[in-house]
């Protein structure tokens, strides 16, 4: 069986790489259902839940006329301090005023949320009885809402009810929940368009979150004069989540490969692999991000760069949110959550803090380096794509290609060198493998499976980049 299961993966390889060159036929999208290598165990269907997305400069403005439309009577705008004083509130506000919207502002959302924190927004909500929610933010204002929308319209349910097994009990969402508007203010999480609201579990270390496609947001704002009060610090991890969500979903175990195959749709992940429609998601927005990230991040007046970078985001969240991401993700939570005294610049925070993007990059170059070799004809578009000379490049070196060209492109931007930078040692890495392991909704989504010594060896080979 597993023999027959080795021939037939080595087939459809031999098939890939024996393809038309051309333009037009030359991908590498993930095989059409009917081609699955796969036996019984595995998934036959994927399922892609759409996101409703508006996207214009100053398109903001429209949203007290959304709520209206909605029949909205007591709204909660949810954001951060930091952007409570800043114009995307503002606008918001303004917006909400001029149509008449009673609402109530919650600006107490933590920069990167905690269980903690979730809670405390959760109480807020459900205090208010609110009819509709707006997010103002970046994902930790959008995920915060998501949550205080899911549990108050949930009132018994208890924290850990829906959030992700092993850590939580991962319980499907079959309560329905008010509308909630998603206004960006960051170019990278594209939570406006995804069923995901993650949370650093504080007694465990380690970032866990609720998925589940009830909880995307209404409608996403995607407002790009968002993006020009954003400290260039901010655009570059930000970017560097789009750039790996991007990569995650691109490279991800094929739906029709990832077990078990659910026995009713609604148990079917949303993290259900890489699929033909995501991957297309996922190239254009590395596409996005090869031609713009640098601009967007060196020059905070290129309206261009940043606009498009704020479309990127909400591009890669649209596949990773209907495939997955893999291992820059899953080891990621444990490099946030076991923060010790590292303040990322630019964030405006009293805590200690590795943003989300910085956690997930670093770690790149050895992840691509370990799934090349899975589905290595991808890691080698991908390195084209972000500018790497492929021309005489041989499949079996497609990972350390790509890792070099995610190397380079970090050094260019002056980031961190390696998890040493931000306050780690080899001391560290049996606990930032032990808070891997249970992340398996994502790292089991990694086209090569990975043991202990695997996670171990990662860690190493990311603590010093250049
Ligand atoms: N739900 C998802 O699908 C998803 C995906 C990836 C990441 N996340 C989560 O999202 C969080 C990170 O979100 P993020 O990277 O968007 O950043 P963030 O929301 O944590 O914000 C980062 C900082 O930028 C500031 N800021 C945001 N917009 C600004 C603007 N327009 N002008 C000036 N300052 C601005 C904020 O006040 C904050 O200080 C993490 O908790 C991460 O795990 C969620
Ligand atoms: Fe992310």
């Amino acid at each position: 069986m597993a023999a027959a299961r080795a021939r037939v993966t080595h087939l459809l390889r031999l098939l890939q790489s024996a393809a038309c060159q051309c333009p037009t036929h030359s991908h590498t999208y993930s095989q059409a259902p009917g081609l699955s290598p796969s036996g019984k165990t595995t998934d036959y269907a994927f399922e892609m839940a759409v996101s409703n997305i508006r996207y214009g400069a100053g398109v903001t403005k429209e949203v007290g006329m959304d709520l209206q439309n909605m029949g909205a009577k007591n709204v909660c705008l949810m954001t951060d301090k930091n952007l409570s004083q800043l114009p995307p509130v503002r606008a918001v506000v303004d917006s909400l005023v001029k149509h008449g919207i009673t609402f109530r502002v919650y600006d107490a959302v933590r920069v990167e949320p905690t269980d903690p924190s979730f809670m405390d927004a959760i109480e807020f909500a459900r205090k208010g009885a609110f009819d509709a929610y707006v997010a103002v933010g970046g994902g930790s204002a959008m995920d915060t809402c998501k949550a205080a929308n899911l549990y108050a319209c949930s009132p018994r349910a208890e924290l850990l009810d829906y959030v992700n097994a092993p850590i939580g009990k991962g319980r499907p969402v079959t309560v329905p929940l008010r509308p909630l508007v998603a206004v960006p203010t960051t170019s990278g999480t594209g939570s406006e368009t995804t069923g995901v609201a993650i949370f650093d579990y504080e007694s465990l270390k380690v970032k866990t979150g609720i998925a589940s496609r009830a909880i995307k947001p209404t409608l996403g704002l995607v407002d790009p004069l968002h993006t020009l009060h954003l400290p260039g610090q901010v655009v570059a991890n930000s970017g560097f989540d789009v750039l790996c969500h991007a990569l995650e979903s691109y490279t991800a175990l094929p739906y029709h490969m990832r077990s078990p195959c659910p026995a009713n749709p609604i148990a079917r992940p949303a993290y259900q692999g890489s699929n033909p429609i995501s991957d297309i998601w996922a190239v254009h927005a590395l596409r996005i991000v090869a031609k713009y990230l640098k601009r967007a991040v060196r020059n905070p007046d290129d309206l261009e760069a940043r606009s498009h970078m704020h479309l990127a985001s909400a591009f890669a969240g649209i596949g990773f949110g209907n495939a997955g991401v893999h291992l820059c993700h899953g080891m990621s939570y444990p490099i946030s959550g076991l923060v010790k005294t590292y303040k990322a610049k630019d964030y405006n925070v009293d805590h200690p803090l590795v943003p989300h993007g910085l956690s997930v990059v670093l770690t790149s170059p050895a992840v691509f380096t370990f799934t090349a070799q899975m589905f290595p004809e991808r890691h080698l578009e991908a390195a084209e794509i972000l500018g790497a000379d492929t021309r005489t490049t041989k499949l079996r070196d497609a990972g350390p290609v790509l890792a070099d060209t995610l190397r380079g492109l970090l050094l260019d931007l002056k980031v961190d060198d390696g998890l040493a930078a931000i306050g780690y040692s080899r001391a560290d890495i049996p606990a930032l493998v032990k808070g891997t392991l249970p992340q398996e909704r994502v790292t089991k989504l990694a086209p090569r499976p990975q043991s202990e010594e695997d996670l171990s060896a990662l860690f190493e080979a990311s603590m010093k980049l250049y």
